[in-house]
């Protein structure tokens, strides 16, 4: 069911979010110089993101996707992963950053961070767009994080409820969620 628009309040612009992501590209280029980079985005969150960010990212970069989905309710994750598509590319002694639109709980993250440690790439870091750490359940942090938040639910730039609302080129909170 559709959220009445009322109920939405902008929390970060698509200007404060081209900043902060390019500001994450600069920094990644920085950080690995002209190592070859190896972008895995987890879908679908972070299908803007990443689009955006390997375009700030100066530094030979190649790009693979996996798929992971949480159960639980619309809005809490219940810690249980599904793998619904894995990489297609090798990461040993690979140069690796995970990219995700949100880390929450973390459980998504640490299980596919520790799934791909076994895998032994030559490094392996995490750029999350925002990190809520309000609601962290496990140990584990981002290396690159474009924005902090505590608490609230929030829909766009990749972000659904209900599979909707990914295409709004802001970032909304919700309000009564
Ligand atoms: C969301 C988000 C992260 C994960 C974060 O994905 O994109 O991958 O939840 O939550 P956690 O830290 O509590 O594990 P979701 O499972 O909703 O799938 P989606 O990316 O397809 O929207």
């Amino acid at each position: 069911m559709p959220i009445p628009r009322e109920k939405f309040k902008i929390l970060y612009s698509r200007e404060r979010i081209a900043a902060e992501v390019k500001r994450l590209g600069q920094e990644i280029t920085r950080d690995y110089q002209q190592r070859d980079i190896l972008l895995v985005g987890v879908l679908k969150g972070s299908f803007l993101f990443i689009a955006d960010l390997i375009r700030e990212i100066e530094s030979p970069t190649m790009i693979d996707f996996v798929r992971l989905a949480s159960y639980g309710s619309q809005t809490q994750s219940s810690g249980i992963i599904e793998f619904r598509k894995e990489l297609e590319m090798p990461i040993r002694d690979r140069d690796v950053i995970i990219v995700e639109d949100i880390v929450d709980s973390g459980y998504t993250l640490e299980c596919l961070y520790n799934k791909l440690l076994l895998q032994e790439p030559r490094s392996l870091k995490i750029c999350s767009l925002i990190d809520k750490r309000g609601r962290r359940e496990v140990e584990i942090e981002a290396d690159y994080v474009g924005m902090t938040m505590d608490e609230g639910f929030i829909i766009g730039y990749g972000l659904d409820y209900d599979e909707h609302y990914r295409n709004l080129p802001d970032i909304y909170t919700v309000e009564d969620f």
